[in-house]
């Protein structure tokens, strides 16, 4: 296992798409073990595989209180959504000390592979709902900042390039 750098805003590889896995093998398998333990490590509760420049339809979430479920998304589609929406805090490891709110929905169906290749559908809420909206918008090239008013992303951009200068010191 490795732990693997996470690519910070505003990254041009961060607006890349993902591909679809064609074969979830050994090679995903490793990737996903690197990317749970890159999560965990983070002390985040989702990492998409955009985010350590890896641009495959992969995502690894862990929303649980002890850090000891991890749930492997290959490949996630939403096949359901409520009508219902409501604004919620987030943040984002690509975006560190930044937090603001997002309109998502309340709910969603999420088919995706599992790390053994098998299909399945989970009915998510609350928070996880929340994560696998977030997550699954990075292998769009989707970053949270993106849904805020233009004057606000520039100022986190120009915090985040600023403090990146000062990191590389
Ligand atoms: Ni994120």
């Amino acid at each position: 296992m490795a732990l693997l750098p996470i690519l910070c805003y505003p990254h041009p590889n961060l607006h890349k798409i993902a591909k679809p896995v064609a074969s979830v093998d050994t090679r995903i398998q490793a990737l996903v073990q690197d990317m749970l333990e890159t999560m965990y490590e983070a002390k985040g509760i989702g990492l998409a595989a955009t985010q350590i420049d890896v641009h495959e339809r992969v995502i690894v979430i862990d929303v649980s209180e002890e850090r000891d479920q991890p749930l492997v998304l290959i490949n996630p589609e939403i096949t359901w959504k409520s009508a219902t929406t409501h604004l919620n805090e987030e943040g984002c490891l690509s975006v560190p000390g930044i937090y603001d709110g997002v309109e998502r929905f309340d709910e969603v169906h999420v088919k995706a592979l599992n790390e053994k290749g098998e299909s399945r559908t989970m009915e998510t809420k609350e928070l996880l709902a929340v994560c696998v909206q977030h997550e699954m918008d990075h292998l769009m090239g989707k970053v949270f900042v993106e849904y805020l008013s233009p004057l606000k992303r520039n100022r986190i951009k120009t915090k985040m390039l600023k403090a990146q200068r000062e990191d590389a010191r």
